[in-house]
């Protein structure tokens, strides 16, 4: 999508499609003061009309904003997403968006609206008539200072470049991005500015990742630890924050095996580490003055000969001994050794970890809302803050010491299961096992992942990039500087 700013005497491009962004209980004249008198549109949030064209137009709509007095950027970047889905299949190839408010920052973020509303992940469908396909490539918004929406964009633009990288990992099928090649795509980063290591088998044996390497073990592919820096703060030496992502690239479950039904889901149990990387992403792309670290534990979870097996004891790279009692609660594991390898290496001022982790989180919150457990009261407010004003929905659970003991080991110090009461629970009490003294919170976004059809216009149907938004948010808010 190609994004312009234009003052509002600009002529439009021929074929274009013009929308109008309206606030509820308007009055219009003329034309279109008919078409809505004869409509039931009244300019509620979420509302498109079809209007006649000005001269020169070939085509007009309008689309509802709701109160005037509601009106803010979150406002002016879904109308424009709704703008641009009630017109991408016209045939059209460009849209001219006029808002009802037009300074700079609300031109910047319809523009951002524009972008994340248009992301497709096509490449797969090499039958799809033209005509099935978006026309629209092209954005003018129109803005009463051009100059100034410009200059507030390329911040935003890297957001939308880094949600959409994201969207890309999440939806490529398990055949195509396997740790390695996710691992590969992430060192192509480096063009940005970033620092990638990407650490293999041998040496994570060497550090002693018994935890990580076990729900590798069954697969032919090699399991991978990416280490991705971004150096952004005036002191090159600055303690940085840390993130860290569960990587699961296909998740068969193991010889735990899931059922068949729905098993193809599994794809995007890389969706935290994908996150993970599109924030760093961002984080380079707008040069944030901030040092920063992610982390990816790679790996696919294939039942097979070599595959580890439920009972099997496993040694973290923490030293404390692990009872496998379900293959199917892998990513734990994972990122057992991946917090504990972070907290470690880099002493950061705190880790935040991103995992599909648990259907269970499902059940406690639907579709979503993630869920955020924190060993730190700050940390967990910035994280809400945040998602309040990004609008990736986040909810605080608890942590409570006394669950620990349903995944108390006979033979181990620990299990990596405790049972149905409270999964999502257990799962994060696991995790806290293996941060030693950092601040830490651990997203649980097996909710929010992927989206069926979704009522937000800026995430279509599928991978959504849940979380890149969120956590550049909170760096921006609370850590640069
Ligand atoms: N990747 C799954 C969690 C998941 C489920 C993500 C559904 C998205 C949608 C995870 O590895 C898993 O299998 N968790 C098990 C844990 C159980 C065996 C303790 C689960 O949630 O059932
Ligand atoms: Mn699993
Ligand atoms: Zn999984």
């Amino acid at each position: 999508m190609e994004i312009e700013f234009v003052a509002s005497d600009a002529a439009a491009p021929a074929r274009s499609a013009v929308a109008q962004v309206v606030f509820e209980g308007g009055t219009h004249d003329g034309a279109i003061g008919q078409a809505v008198a004869a409509s039931r549109f009244t300019g509620a949030k979420g509302q498109t009309l079809e209007v006649p064209p000005q001269a020169g137009e070939a085509r007009r709509v309008l689309i509802g904003a709701g109160k005037a007095e509601a009106f803010d950027a979150m406002g002016a970047e879904h109308a424009a997403a709704n703008a641009f889905n009630a017109v991408k299949l016209s045939g059209l190839e460009s849209l001219r968006l006029i808002l009802p408010k037009a300074d700079a920052e609300l031109a910047a973020r319809a523009a951002l609206g524009v972008r994340l509303a248009a992301y497709r992940f096509d490449k797969y469908r090499t039958t799809e008539t033209a005509d099935k396909k978006p026309s629209v490539r092209r954005t003018e918004v129109v803005a009463a200072d051009s100059a100034a929406a410009l200059a507030a964009f390329p911040p935003l633009a890297a957001l939308a470049d880094a949600v959409s990288f994201a969207r890309d990992l999440v939806s490529e099928p398990a055949n195509i991005l396997y740790p390695a090649e996710f691992a590969r795509r992430v060192k192509d980063l480096e063009e940005l500015g970033l620092k990638v290591e990407i650490l293999g088998e041998a040496e994570m044996t060497d550090l002693g990742m018994g935890s990580l390497l076990g729900v590798g073990q069954g697969s032919v592919r090699e399991s991978q630890l990416v280490v991705i820096r971004w150096n952004g703060a005036a002191d090159p030496d600055a303690q940085p924050v840390a993130f860290v992502g569960k990587g699961v690239c296909f998740d068969t479950g193991g010889i735990s095996i899931k059922p068949a039904d729905g098993m193809e889901d599994m794809k995007w149990d890389m969706g935290g580490a994908a996150a993970v990387a599109g924030l760093m992403h961002v984080l380079a792309g707008r040069k944030a003055r901030v040092n920063a670290v992610g982390i990816l534990g790679l790996v696919e979870n294939m039942p097979d000969g070599a595959a580890q097996r439920p009972g099997d004891v496993v040694t973290s790279m923490s030293g404390q001994t692990i009872e496998i009692i379900n293959t199917d609660a892998e990513g734990r594991l994972v990122l057992a050794d991946a917090l504990w390898y972070c907290e470690q290496r880099f002493k950061p001022k705190f880790i935040v970890d991103l995992a599909t982790l648990t259907g269970a989180i499902i059940i406690s919150l639907g579709n979503d809302y993630a869920g955020c457990f924190s060993n730190d009261d700050a940390l967990a407010a910035n994280l809400l803050a945040a998602a309040g004003e990004t609008g990736e929905p986040l909810w605080r659970m608890p942590l409570p010491e006394a669950y620990n003991k349903q995944i108390d080991s006979m033979i181990a110090d620990v299990k990596n299961t405790g049972g149905r009461a409270g999964g999502s629970i257990t799962a994060a009490l696991f995790l806290q096992k293996f941060v030693k003294s950092t601040p830490w919170a651990h997203l649980d976004i097996a909710s929010t992942a992927w989206k069926k059809p979704s009522s937000v216009p800026t995430i279509p149907e599928g991978a959504t990039g849940y979380g890149v938004r969120l956590l550049n948010r909170m760096v921006e808010a609370k850590y640069e500087g």
